[in-house]
């Protein structure tokens, strides 16, 4: 029987349904896609980068992981009642969008019994107050049954590394081996990884040259899934993941080697709903639609709308090409939530400028929904509710949203989700990495580095007083700019 597939609406970003002054001809979008085989092929073959970074693309095959990870389920699942998530950007936003997305809403409130695994807190900050309000309820009776996921990628990071610390110390070097799980990658200049080894702790690999935000389908999300879920949930994500590559595949050495026939690439491109998210975002970028909303009507997909805006601002806001010239490009992606949004930022999508493409998500099958019952006697003005569900109400106020953008020729993408399930979400994640990399490459810049994040760490490090003479110079420099000048303060 065929798996239910995660499909993409276009047409409402088209010249055909909305004008050519804001949606995309026909013309322009062939323009791209053509575009796309060179465009990747330039990325690639850029020498600072040489397709390491691509890393993800071998995620949904990477067995040896998938292993790994069951084993260590299999031998910590039972004693852990309380699962805890520290990392932030990339080590947490895709923990967080798969739980989000796969567990119950009341997951963490659920009887043990009711519950397919440990209660989940995905901490992704460092603020003082939240961190000790966790801590005094784990307490020290809570703490014996929590396990702690510690993921940093290059593991230096300040954010993720200070609460490590406090937790190592509040755990004891004895309980760390069992109650810690560090995921990171092992380069030599590695501080958390060196700590992991050291100490004995449990540890899961990241990848080489696997960017954090590219990171969801390997030990950094699926650990977290199979914990709280079960060992499907890993297998259904990466078979989502891999039947989506089938479709968004732009490979210029076999799928399009014999199809030297432009109609037929354009065919062929045509198909790849990837290929086809990239070149109406870059189109639409260039008409001046420089805001990137993206829209859920599903509480299970809120958080993939949130894992997405990381995912594209860091990937594609960027200052130079690979040709290293200035272009200070890049959308800038907006999470919304239908209904919830409609009564707070509909108002500006419908009456501030065109300056937006906005992206629903929608799900057909809910698999689960309420009915709503008849109103009392004395209000018949509810009666055309009676009956009806909240998922029809729902799935309604996204046409109706859609419908009154369109009236002012907004253009719009949806993305179908036949069901929520680990198998679309797979599917879901997988589509937008590559629609990430092949906007990246249309718009010729690099998708997977960050240096302003990275500046923003060294910033921070001058600022905590490092040791160095670049860090003693750095925190002259950052405060001679950022103190307060007392003339400007009222
Ligand atoms: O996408 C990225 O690489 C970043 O957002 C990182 O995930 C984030 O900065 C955290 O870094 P690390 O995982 O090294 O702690």
């Amino acid at each position: 029987m065929p798996r239910p597939q995660i499909r993409l609406d276009y047409g409402k970003a088209m010249a055909d349904t909305i004008g050519s002054k804001h949606g995309v001809t026909k013309k322009q979008l062939d323009e791209q896609l053509t575009r796309l085989p060179k465009a990747i092929d330039r990325l690639r073959e850029d020498p600072k980068r040489r397709l390491k970074e691509d890393a993800y693309r071998y995620l949904p095959d990477d067995r040896e992981a998938v292993r790994e990870i069951k084993q260590l389920v299999d031998r910590i699942k039972n004693r852990c009642e309380i699962f805890v998530v520290i990392g932030i950007g990339g080590s947490a936003l895709g923990s967080i969008a798969l739980q989000t997305a796969l567990r119950p809403f009341m997951h963490n409130l659920l009887d043990d019994k009711q519950r397919t695994g440990p209660r989940i807190f995905v901490l992704d900050n460092i603020d003082p107050v939240q961190f000790d309000s966790f801590l005094a309820w784990l307490g020290r009776k809570r703490l014996k049954k929590a396990v702690f996921n510690v993921i940093s990628r290059g593991g230096q990071t300040a954010e993720t590394i200070s609460r490590f610390l406090i937790i190592l110390r509040r755990l004891g070097q004895k309980a760390c081996k069992e109650q810690v799980v560090v995921t990171t990658n092992s380069s030599p200049d590695n501080t958390l990884y060196k700590i992991a080894d050291n100490e004995g702790l449990e540890y899961l690999k990241i990848p080489d040259y696997l960017v954090g935000r590219f990171s969801v389908l390997s030990t950094v999300g699926l650990f977290g899934a199979a914990m709280c879920g079960g060992d499907e949930d890993i297998d259904e994500l990466l078979k989502g993941a891999s039947d989506m590559n089938e479709r968004v595949r732009i490979d210029t050495n076999s799928l399009l080697k014999d199809t030297s026939d432009m109609s037929k690439r354009l065919d062929v491109l045509c198909k790849n709903p990837a290929a086809i998210i990239a070149a109406v975002n870059y189109c639409l970028y260039n008409m001046g639609k420089n805001i990137s909303v993206m829209m859920p009507y599903s509480y299970a997909l809120k958080d993939l709308a949130d894992w997405y805006r990381q995912l594209w601002a860091e990937s594609l806001g960027k200052a130079r090409d690979l040709a290293d010239r200035e272009v200070w490009v890049g959308p800038t992606p907006i999470r919304s939530l239908g209904a919830t949004d409609q009564h707070s930022q509909l108002q500006l999508y419908l009456e501030g400028q065109n300056d937006k493409l906005f992206t629903f998500l929608k799900v057909d099958n809910f698999g689960k929904d309420c009915v709503i019952d008849p109103a009392p006697k004395c209000a018949p003005e509810f009666d055309f509710l009676n009956h009806k569900t909240l998922g029809t109400l729902l799935n309604n106020e996204k046409v109706a949203t859609e419908y009154t953008l369109l009236q002012d020729n907004r253009p719009c993408l949806t993305i179908i989700f036949p069901e929520v399930s680990a198998y679309t979400v797979g599917q879901f994640v997988y589509l937008y990495e590559v629609a990430t990399s092949l906007t990246g490459a249309l718009f010729g810049i690099n998708p997977y580095d960050q240096p302003a994040v990275e500046l923003v760490k060294e910033a921070t490090f001058a600022l905590m007083d490092k040791p160095g003479r670049k860090y003693e110079v750095l925190a002259d420099k950052i405060r001679s700019k950022t103190d307060i000048d007392v003339k400007f303060l009222v």
